[in-house]
């Protein structure tokens, strides 16, 4: 019989790496000027490609307390699409001895290896997690309840063995434990605190938020860490990892004198639940940015620490659909690893029953194959990992400090202001980016601060494209010059002035025009970063440059350039800074719903659970009528503002329809006082504010309360009897004109009939256009 065997890949899950890029994720490089990283078993398990990270700066980065981080990552396998389930956990750890070593090679688990029999404290080595939490994974008995497929443990029954790694006891990242990092909320202790959950499934996000470290303690079967060590040493198969099993449990065992288990709570993190929500979106095999075109991030609000060395971690877990892991357990696990598991498949594909689609080969186990016919003898094989199918990425920062922001900037806003990539061609760099400010657009108000900071290193690849000495980051900050053609009337990105223009690339003299309002010694240092003589490339300054906050008082919308990279037709390196005095509030609101607050109380938007499908990241703003507002200028289309409006404008973004089919969004809009007979219109910028649509409002005190499903433009208008008359008579009129007219017209046009037949949706929408 000739059994043809054909290698289908239906999921090439192999590559689907994460990588941070802002902060600089490290990927577990440290300063090796080789494309691919040195040593993958440095500090954490990545799985990611060797060639991903950025090398560590001279010196740590740091974040103000309460300050605003946007980090920025790029993942592989898609989020928050339908064809695979994906998480993402971002947490941070700090701790005195964290740190990012001297050397590439992996903290030795062998304490006398290491100076003074001490490796928690042998600087030469990076560590984040230590000594003590490695071995009490390395004896915990590991949770029998997972799901291991048909992986074979290799007897090491402990938490160093998961389904995704079999071989942990051989195969040892750092000081990390392989069974915490594969499953989350982990039911042991841990020192990680969480900043965020990023779900597929918000509706698991009540799970995340309650079992979460931060807000529920853990329990331990505590011992000591020499105590430890003595039982690997005596080749201890395990110790317990339940209350029981704990309290009965001593070493040496049946040894009166032995040191008992003590079953141990460890407390709670003690700060609030993390962030839970949708991810953004992002497609299968795209190593890139997210559906709006920037990447997919978060906002991290820097928690009120006072800490030298803070690392940040993100963990990307994603599975395909082949089944649900998590209603998945042990029970499905195959007998023998040469088995296959039990895991039932028939239905999914159309099998009677479970014996009749494993005769066709439809069971889960490794490289399956499968007769996709009932007659002839064709078999496909299907690369199927088992260790794969959930499979967690990984990638973390190198070591950073958070810094309490000074007296005087209490209660302040601040915002930080970094730079990602390396140096290189986006082929050299891959899979990490090349330069770019983050944020690329910042928006802020005047009296808020920004706070210019980055670094990179002296240690790329030698053979990376760029300017300036090799192998070496630098990166400067200058307003860019003011456009050289006009651009179209009304077209106007942000507030005016706009100062600096992204088709040019010859930064302004610095005393043409302010930016920002910065002091002149600040914008020295944001050109030449030191006060000496740093040579025409910025070789002779630091890769790490820090300005520390600055308060922002000029209104505009200015945009800079890095001289230094940005070698035009190869690589450019801009970004724009938006000074703006209209209130605004932006958040993600996604299933789970939320409420939105403009400064002020001048509007709110409520959205209750289930309102939305998706992930919208909704802006609330407001434009005022009057004081020099006579136009309202949005996406460059232009809104008259008469003075016959009851409140000011709330825009709501994006435009389009934001709510489930049925349902709808809560809006409050202050309005004046003193009117009568508001109601509420709702146009948007799409339809060049032509069409308007009059909203069921309910009114109290001076604030109107209005259902709304879509974004766009909303405001109140007051209508006074006198004008409801002359509106209608009006209106008639119009009505009567329209009607003889339309008559003779299509009497001598009898085709156009038609085709105003089927616009009559428009002509109806049309008589509301009258605000
Ligand atoms: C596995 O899941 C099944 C079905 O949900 C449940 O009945 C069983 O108790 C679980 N077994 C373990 C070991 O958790
Ligand atoms: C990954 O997903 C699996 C379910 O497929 C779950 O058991 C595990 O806890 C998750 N791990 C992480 C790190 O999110
Ligand atoms: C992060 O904050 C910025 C500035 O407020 C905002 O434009 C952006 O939409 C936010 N992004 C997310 C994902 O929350
Ligand atoms: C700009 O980049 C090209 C290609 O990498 C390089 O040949 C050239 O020398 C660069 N220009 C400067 C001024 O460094
Ligand atoms: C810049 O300012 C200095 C002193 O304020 C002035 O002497 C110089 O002419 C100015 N340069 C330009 C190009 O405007």
């Amino acid at each position: 019989m000739n059994v043809v065997v054909c290698v289908l890949l239906i999921s090439t899950i192999v590559n689907a790496d994460m990588y941070f890029h802002n902060p600089r994720g490290c990927n577990d490089r440290l300063n090796e000027n080789t494309r691919a990283r040195k040593n993958a078993n440095r500090l954490f398990d990545s799985q990611n490609n060797n060639r991903g990270g950025y090398n560590v700066g001279p010196e740590p980065m740091y974040y103000l307390t309460g300050s605003k981080l946007q980090v920025e990552w790029t993942n592989q396998h898609s989020c928050n699409d339908k064809n695979s389930f994906c998480e993402i956990i971002i947490q941070y750890m700090c701790d005195d001895n964290i740190r990012d070593g001297t050397n590439t090679a992996t903290i030795p688990l062998d304490q006398s290896k290491c100076a003074n029999q001490n490796c928690n404290l042998d600087t030469q080595y990076g560590m984040h997690e230590n000594y003590d939490f490695y071995m009490q994974c390395y004896l915990r008995e590991r949770n029998k309840g997972l799901f291991t497929a048909d992986q074979n443990m290799k007897g090491r029954e402990t938490a160093v063995s998961t389904r995704q790694e079999n071989n942990g006891k051989n195969n040892r990242y750092g000081y990390e434990c392989t069974e915490e990092r594969d499953y989350y909320p982990y039911w042991h202790p841990s020192p990680w605190k969480d900043v965020a959950v990023l779900t597929n499934n918000a509706e698991r996000c009540k799970y995340y938020t309650t079992e979460s470290a931060n807000v529920k303690e853990r329990w331990i079967c505590y011992f000591p860490t020499d105590k430890l060590k003595e039982m690997k040493d005596a080749n201890v198969k395990y110790i317990p990892n339940n209350k029981e099993d704990c309290q009965t449990f001593t070493f040496p065992a049946n040894d009166a004198n032995g040191v008992k288990g003590e079953w141990k709570k460890v407390p709670a993190h003690g700060i609030p639940a993390p962030v839970c929500r949708e991810t953004q979106f992002s497609r299968d095999n795209h190593l890139g940015n997210g559906l709006d075109g920037n990447p997919n991030r978060f906002n991290w609000t820097i928690p009120e620490i006072n800490e030298d060395k803070c690392v940040l971690r993100i963990r990307y877990n994603i599975s395909t659909k082949d089944y649900n892991g998590w209603d998945t357990n042990s029970s499905m696990n195959a007998d023998k690893p040469e088995n296959p598991t039990k895991l039932d498949l028939s239905s999914k594909y159309g099998f009677q029953d479970q014996d009749v689609a494993a005769s066709r080969g439809y069971v889960f186990k490794g490289d399956p194959e499968v007769k996709i016919f009932e007659e002839g003898t064709f078999n496909f094989r299907l690369a199927v990992d088992t260790s794969q199918f959930a499979r967690t990425f990984q990638d973390r920062t190198h070591v950073f400090s958070i810094k309490k922001r000074p007296n005087n900037l209490k209660g302040a806003t601040i915002h930080n202001l970094n730079v990602r990539g390396k140096r290189g061609n986006i082929v050299q760099v891959y899979p990490s980016v090349e330069y770019d400010f983050v944020p690329n657009t910042l928006v802020m108000a005047p009296g808020e601060y920004v706070h210019f900071q980055w670094t990179g290193s002296d240690t790329n690849n030698n053979n990376n494209d760029g300017q300036g000495k090799k192998g070496s980051d630098r990166n400067n900050v200058l307003l860019l010059k003011d456009k050289n053609y006009p651009e179209g009337t009304g077209v106007q990105y942000g507030p005016p002035p706009t100062l600096g223009h992204y088709g040019n690339n010859y930064p302004v003299h610095l005393n043409a025009s302010g930016f920002l309002g910065l002091k002149k010694n600040d914008l020295l240092k944001l050109a030449f970063l030191d006060p000496g003589n740093v040579g025409v490339d910025l070789d002779e300054a630091s890769p790490h440059f820090d300005l520390g906050p600055r308060q922002v008082s000029q209104l505009g919308t200015y945009h800079y350039v890095c001289t230094r990279n940005n070698n035009f037709s190869n690589r450019d390196q801009k970004g724009r800074i938006l000074v703006s005095d209209l209130k605004f509030t932006e958040a993600p609101l996604g299933w789970l719903g939320g409420t939105i607050t403009l400064p002020g109380g001048v509007g709110s938007v409520h959205v209750e659970e289930g309102v939305f499908e998706s992930l919208h990241l909704i802006r609330l703003e407001v434009r005022p009528r009057g004081q020099g507002y006579d136009q309202i200028n949005i996406d460059g289309r232009v809104l008259m503002v008469g003075d016959d409006y009851v409140s000011d404008f709330l825009v709501i973004y994006p435009e389009t329809s934001l709510a489930a089919p049925g349902k709808y969004m809560s809006v409050t809009l202050k309005v004046d006082p003193d009117a009568s007979n508001v109601a509420i219109y709702r146009t948007t910028a799409a339809s060049n504010f032509e069409t308007w649509t009059k909203l069921e409002t309910d009114i109290e005190g001076d604030t109107a309360m209005f259902k709304a499903s879509s974004g766009g433009v909303y405001v109140a208008k007051s209508h006074s009897y006198k004008e409801l008359i002359l509106a209608l008579v009006l209106s008639s009129l119009v009505l009567v004109v329209l009607v003889i007219g339309g008559a003779c017209y299509f009497k001598r046009n009898p085709s156009k009939w038609k085709k105003l037949k089927s616009n009559t949706k428009n002509v109806t929408r049309n008589f509301d256009n009258k605000v």
